[in-house]
C-alpha cells in the first residue's frame, strides 16, 4: 500500500466555515482570515459564495469580500456557484474559478438548492459554459455521499454517477463530501471505489466533516486509494445550513498534523494556520476546538 508523497490542501474555512455562523462576521474579518491563509503555503483558499442572501444572509457580501482581499499570485480563490445569477456576480467580482454543487440525496438537493439532483446539474450546464467562455476553472461538489440528514441512506452507485455528470460536463475535480460526516472508512472507501469507476483518481478530492471525529480516518482510507487533494477548515469551523447537526470540517491543523506524521508533503505552514485559527475563534469569541490547536496551545 503506497500513499501519496504529497497532498494539496483546499482550505474551505472562509465559505463552508463561516456560511453556519448564525451571527453575521463582518466583512474585514472575513477578509482578515483570508488574508492571514494567503501567507500560510496555502494554494486554494474557499473564499465566499455567490448565493442567494435570502437562504444564506451570512455570504451575502460576496462581492465585497472578493474586492477586499489581498489576492496572491499562485493561490486560487473559489467560490461557490448554484446559477447563472450567481456565475454573473462571480465574473463580475473577477474570481478564476468557481464550484458548483450537487448531491447525491434527493432530499438534500431539495432543501439545498431547492430542486432535484437532475435539474440541478441542468441549471450547472450553462453556468459551466459561461465559465468556460470566461476561462474560470470549475471544481464539483457532491454532497451527503456517505448519507443524508433527511433521507439517510445514500447509495455509493449514486455518488459515483452524480459525481461523472459533473466531470463529464467539466469539472476538473469532483470533491466527495461527507456532509454530515457519518462516513466511516469503509463506507468512504467503497464511495471512492464505486467513483473510480467513472471518474480518474487524479480528479477527485474529499471533503469530510468532524462530527464523529472520524474524519481523519476516513481521509486515511481516502490517501490509501491515491486521493491526493484534502478538504479542510481552519479551527475546524463549520457545518452546513441545510445539513442540521453537521459539525465543523475536519480541522487543516489536524490534517496538517497528521500529514506530517505520515512523512506527506503540504507546503503549508503550522503556524500560520495555527495564527489564523486564533484569529478567526476570537473574532467569533470562542477558543480553537481543533485537536491540535489544544495541543499545542
Ligand atoms: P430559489 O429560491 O429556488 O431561487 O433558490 P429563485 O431563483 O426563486 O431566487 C430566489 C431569490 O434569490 C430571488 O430574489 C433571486 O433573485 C435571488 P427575489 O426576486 O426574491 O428578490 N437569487 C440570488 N441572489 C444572489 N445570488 C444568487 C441568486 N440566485 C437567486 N446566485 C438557490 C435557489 C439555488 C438560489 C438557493 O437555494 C440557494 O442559494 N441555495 C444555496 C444554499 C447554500 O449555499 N448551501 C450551503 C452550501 S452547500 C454545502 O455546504 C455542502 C458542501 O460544503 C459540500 C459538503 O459538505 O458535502 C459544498
Ligand atoms: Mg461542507
Amino acid at each position: 500500500m503506497s500513499l501519496p508523497k504529497k497532498i494539496k490542501i483546499y482550505e474551505v474555512g472562509p465559505r463552508d466555515g463561516l456560511q453556519n455562523e448564525k451571527q453575521i462576521v463582518p466583512t474585514d474579518v472575513k477578509v482578515g482570515l483570508i488574508d492571514r491563509l494567503s501567507k500560510t503555503g496555502l494554494t486554494a483558499i474557499e473564499a465566499t459564495s455567490f448565493v442567494s442572501p435570502k437562504w444564506v444572509p451570512q455570504m451575502g457580501d460576496a462581492s465585497d469580500v472578493m474586492a477586499k482581499i489581498a489576492r496572491q499570485d499562485g493561490i486560487s480563490y473559489p467560490v461557490l456557484v448554484p446559477n447563472e445569477k450567481g456565475m454573473e456576480a462571480a465574473i463580475a467580482a473577477g474570481v478564476t474559478e468557481i464550484a458548483v454543487f450537487a448531491a447525491a440525496s434527493e432530499m438534500f438537493s431539495q432543501k439545498n438548492i431547492n430542486c432535484s439532483i437532475e435539474e440541478s446539474i441542468a441549471r450547472f450546464r450553462p453556468v459551466v459554459k459561461m465559465a468556460e467562455d470566461s476561462n474560470i476553472a470549475v471544481r464539483g461538489y457532491v454532497s451527503c455521499v456517505a448519507g443524508c440528514p433527511y433521507q439517510g441512506d445514500v447509495r455509493s452507485e449514486r455518488v459515483a454517477e452524480v459525481a461523472a455528470e459533473l466531470y463529464e460536463m467539466g469539472c476538473y475535480e469532483i470533491s466527495l463530501g461527507d456532509t454530515i460526516g457519518v462516513g466511516t472508512p469503509p463506507i468512504i472507501g467503497q464511495v471512492i471505489y464505486d467513483t473510480l469507476e467513472l471518474v480518474p483518481v487524479n480528479a477527485l478530492a474529499l471533503h469530510c466533516h468532524d462530527t464523529y471525529g472520524l474524519a481523519l480516518g476516513n481521509i486515511y482510507q481516502g490517501l490509501t486509494m491515491g486521493v491526493s487533494v484534502i478538504d479542510s477548515a481552519v479551527a475546524g469551523l463549520g457545518g452546513c445550513p441545510y445539513a442540521k447537526g453537521a459539525s465543523g470540517n475536519v480541522a487543516t491543523e489536524d490534517v496538517l498534523y497528521f500529514m506530517d506524521r505520515l512523512g506527506i508533503e503540504t507546503g503549508v505552514d503550522m503556524d500560520g494556520i495555527l495564527d489564523a485559527a486564533r484569529y478567526i475563534t476570537d473574532a467569533l469569541g470562542r477558543t480553537p476546538s481543533s485537536k491540535t490547536a489544544c495541543a499545542l496551545a
